[in-house]
């Protein structure tokens, strides 16, 4: 029996040695030895046919055995497996000397990054920036800008009618009434945000966003007018731009005109963008109407003012070349990062 014993712990050795590292020798090892048909575990059963007198010593020469096998296996399947993983994590090493992914950031949406180089003009011409509410009662949004109930100008903007009789507000002019009721001149203000028409095509949206401008004073003058909107463009696109007054109608002004500059993209040579005219079409001005100051109860005969409005969502498009206005209000990340902040 001792010989026995002696002679399969020498093949074992030579066995777990030619195993090496490899998990899975290691385990075909485990089984010849260990397993339920395994070499020891036979020598159990072996027991058995052996005299009475010898099986005690023989018994424990082989569990004896059993546990060194046992150890040494253990050891050398802890010593693969961790072989093994050594093996993975170096295959694996991440250098970290390769230059970062660059996360998104997010940005400022096309028309905030106008709104706000917008604001950076005006603030140097030093207006103040006002604020005032989108849900608007009648009296700010038509009645105090000349537009008593059954004047045809109301018909001209489609409003969305709330139940208890406001509304939200068609255009931003009602921001001129909210300030001149609760400052006394010289006042000077812009006020941008969002307004509401029923409308929806290429060219336009129910919400889309103007920009307000009012000043008020004694003897604010037409010249002033003008002088002021060629400073708003030529600081807003560069001294070149050209700019032009053609008479027009608004309710709250008297005289009122609109306001063109020369088209960026041919110079006023005449392109598609510009429909051949050479101009393009800004927005709304004129002289502040009588009846717009007696409505908040500032002396038409002292005092004199000028206001234009803007429309930001078109001289977004403009300038990055964007030709459909939905396009501005889906929010679609792929169209938004075109437009990442500028400094
Ligand atoms: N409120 C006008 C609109 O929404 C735009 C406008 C025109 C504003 C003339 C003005 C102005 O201040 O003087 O169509």
């Amino acid at each position: 029996m001792q010989s026995t014993l002696q002679k399969i712990e020498r093949e074992f050795e030579a066995a777990l040695a030619s195993a090496g590292a490899d998990p899975k020798v290691v385990d075909e090892v485990r089984v010849r030895y260990l397993g339920r048909k395994g070499e020891i575990t036979g020598l159990m059963k072996q027991l058995r046919e052996l005299p009475k007198d010898q099986r005690k010593e023989a018994g424990q020469a082989i569990n004896r055995l059993k546990r060194s096998v046992q150890e040494r296996l253990e050891n050398a399947i802890a010593a693969a497996s961790s072989a093994q993983r050594d093996a993975a994590l170096a295959g694996e090493r991440a250098d970290v000397t390769l230059p970062p992914l660059r996360p998104w950031a997010g940005s400022l949406h096309p028309v905030t990054q106008t709104r706000r180089e917008l604001e950076r003009v005006f603030r140097d011409l030093g207006f103040t920036i006002e604020d005032g509410p989108e849900v608007e009662d009648d009296f700010h949004n038509f009645q105090a800008l000349n537009m008593p109930p059954d004047h045809p100008a109301r018909d001209a903007t489609d409003t969305f009618y709330l139940a208890d009789g406001n509304v939200l507000r068609t255009h931003t002019s009602p921001v001129q009434i909210r300030t001149m009721e609760t400052r006394r001149p010289p006042i000077k203000m812009i006020c941008p945000g969002r307004v509401y028409r029923r409308d929806l095509d290429a060219t336009h949206l129910p919400m889309f966003h103007q920009l307000e401008a009012l000043v008020v004073g004694e003897a604010v003058s037409m010249a002033d007018l003008k002088g002021t909107l060629e400073a708003l463009w030529t600081g807003f696109y560069g001294a070149e731009i050209r700019m032009r007054l053609r008479p027009g109608y608004f309710p709250f002004v008297e005289p009122g005109c609109e306001y063109d500059i020369s088209c960026r993209v041919c110079g006023g040579d005449g392109c598609r963008v510009c429909k051949r005219s050479g101009w393009i079409e800004l927005g709304g001005a004129g002289m502040v109407h009588p009846a717009v100051f007696e409505a908040v109860g500032i002396d038409p005969q002292r005092y004199s003012g000028f206001a234009f409005g803007l429309g930001i969502d078109r001289i977004a498009m403009m300038r990055h070349g964007i030709d459909d206005l939905r396009l501005l209000m889906e929010n679609d990340v792929r169209f938004l990062r075109q437009f990442p902040e500028q400094p």
